[in-house]
């Protein structure tokens, strides 16, 4: 029993062009929550864990290939030429299996590559469906709103069993009120799919061959056909335009943010969160408005993070603070706090409890354990110890024209505001510098670097270069009056 729910082979269908997608990139590879569609659909498939994926590709087919092969290294690839129908796309694919068609022995499960809404749960429960019912072939259906542009499902009037499926192309006005549709998924015996295929003719709207009428073929085959009525019809939305893209988005975000909060994450405004299906949470987790998660991001027990943020590839520690901030491949440590209106770029790894605050933007560089960076600061390509403090405006000037160049700054500094750290530069361990100081050489542990201009103060060059102007008068006042000048 369990062998049986265990498919021979999913064939992905995904060789159309996508023309109502109006687009130079092949509908099946655009994305939603940090997945192409049919890396959503061979995602789903994999729960299945057929022996053999195969994914049927056609227009565009390098882009395709390529993509597939990047995304699941296990599965196959099957050209169709040219896009003659499903029946034929089918035909294609089960001809890419490793050994072929002819001793095809088990179930195919056949999906489209536009579906990604589609959850592995609705694919077991088709595959368990299909395999205790003993039919030939089962089509997932749903009862949709709309049901324009889909195939119906003809069911006997007596039996309610599924007679056949009508591309609403070719539908009777009457076919065309049935709100019961083909959402394109199906299991089917192996050996009886391979027969039934080679009766598949095009006589139809479109000279296609359809892949829905080895339905009617099997059953006046006195074979068992059966549906399985998927529970929620938004899983099963095929995306065919942009509008259907947004849609299929906003659908999917609401089940990862859903997922999210049932496992104890607060969402503050889950209209304006926006998650991949790569992002994880530790329970506990905050998300505040107009906050966008991306890639393989990870929030930590306890963290906020919000509003206005922008996190891709980034994990943020436990009781981690980040405010307004946008991040790539960072890791911010437990406790610690970035922004409001930080920046952190690839390679940032902040320590625990240190501070990147605002207007500052770090790159390539590793904050120790708490340390501060609080204002207006960009750290390039450095390294700072434990419970240092940057001064505010300070820069680390990594970049000579031609190449990038590394920092050191050790632990128990304290540099002033306005320093430029001109690399390749050490600071030892508990070392001071002066503000607005140009630091071009190592400073040792323990001492104090002065670099900048020495103040000289011109007494009276206002009254005699400036005679007469606002700045005289009040110069001339101070001095008749000087306590009134402090
Ligand atoms: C198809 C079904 C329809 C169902 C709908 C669900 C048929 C004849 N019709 O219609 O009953 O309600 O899906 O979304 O099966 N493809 C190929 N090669 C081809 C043709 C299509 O690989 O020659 C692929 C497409 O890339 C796509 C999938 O098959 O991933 C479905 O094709 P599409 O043209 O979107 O079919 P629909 O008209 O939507
Ligand atoms: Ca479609």
């Amino acid at each position: 029993m369990s062998s049986a729910n265990t498919p021979a082979a999913v064939v992905v269908l995904a060789a159309g062009e996508g023309t109502r997608m109006k687009s130079a990139t092949p509908k099946v590879l655009h994305e939603l929550c940090g997945r192409s569609l049919v890396g959503h659909v061979l995602a789903a498939s994999r729960e299945l864990n057929p022996q053999q994926l195969v994914v049927v590709v056609g227009h565009e087919r390098e882009k395709v290939s390529a993509h597939v092969g990047a995304v699941d290294s296990e599965a196959r690839t099957a050209v169709q030429a040219e896009q003659n129908g499903t029946g034929h796309a089918v035909r294609m694919g089960l001809e890419g299996l490793a050994g072929g068609s002819a001793d095809l022995d088990g179930t195919v499960v056949v999906v489209c590559g536009d579906t990604p809404l589609l959850t592995g749960g609705t694919l077991q429960a088709l595959s368990a469906t299909h395999a205790a019912d003993g039919n030939a072939v089962t089509v997932l259906t749903a009862e949709v709103p709309d049901a324009t542009g889909y195939g119906r499902i003809v069911r006997d009037n007596v039996s309610g069993a599924v007679t056949a499926i009508v591309e609403h192309k070719d539908a009777t006005e009457a076919q065309r009120a049935i709100s019961e549709i083909n959402s394109g998924v199906f299991a089917f015996d192996g050996r009886l799919l391979v027969e039934a295929l080679k009766q598949v003719r095009t006589d139809n709207s479109q000279g296609e061959e359809y892949l829905t009428d080895v339905l009617g073929i099997l059953r006046e085959a006195g074979h068992r056909v059966g549906a399985s009525v998927a529970r929620d019809h938004r899983e099963i939305a095929g995306i065919n335009n942009r509008v259907q893209l947004a849609e299929a988005r906003r659908t999917l975000n609401e089940r990862l943010l859903e997922q999210a909060m049932l496992a104890g994450v607060t969402v503050v405004d889950p209209a304006s969160t926006f998650v991949d299906v790569t992002v994880t949470f530790e329970r506990d987790a905050t998300v505040l408005p107009g906050t966008q998660l991306l890639g393989a991001s990870h929030l930590a027990e306890g963290s906020v993070v919000g509003p206005n943020s922008r996190l891709t590839d980034t994990r943020v520690g436990a009781g981690a603070r980040v405010d307004n901030t946008v991040a790539y491949s960072s890791e911010v440590g437990p406790e610690a706090s970035v922004g409001p209106f930080a920046y952190l770029r690839p390679g940032t790894r902040l320590g625990l409890k240190s501070k990147i605050g605002t207007f500052v933007e770090a790159k390539n560089s590793s904050i120790g354990e708490g340390t501060k960076v609080p204002h207006l600061s960009y750290v390039g390509d450095a390294t700072i110890g434990d419970h240092t403090n940057i001064g505010a405006a300070s820069v680390f000037v990594n970049y000579d024209g031609e190449s990038k160049h590394h920092s050191v700054v050790g632990s128990h500094c304290k540099t002033g505001s306005d320093n430029m750290f001109v690399a390749p530069v050490t600071i030892g361990d508990g070392a001071y510098t002066a503000a607005g100081s140009v630091i071009t050489k190592d400073v040792p542990a323990g001492s104090l670097a002065v670099a900048r201009g020495q103040q000289r103060n011109i007494e009276g060059w206002v009254a005699r270069k400036r005679p007469g102007s606002s700045a005289a008068k009040a110069a001339e006042a101070a001095s008749r009056n000087p306590e009134s000048a402090d």
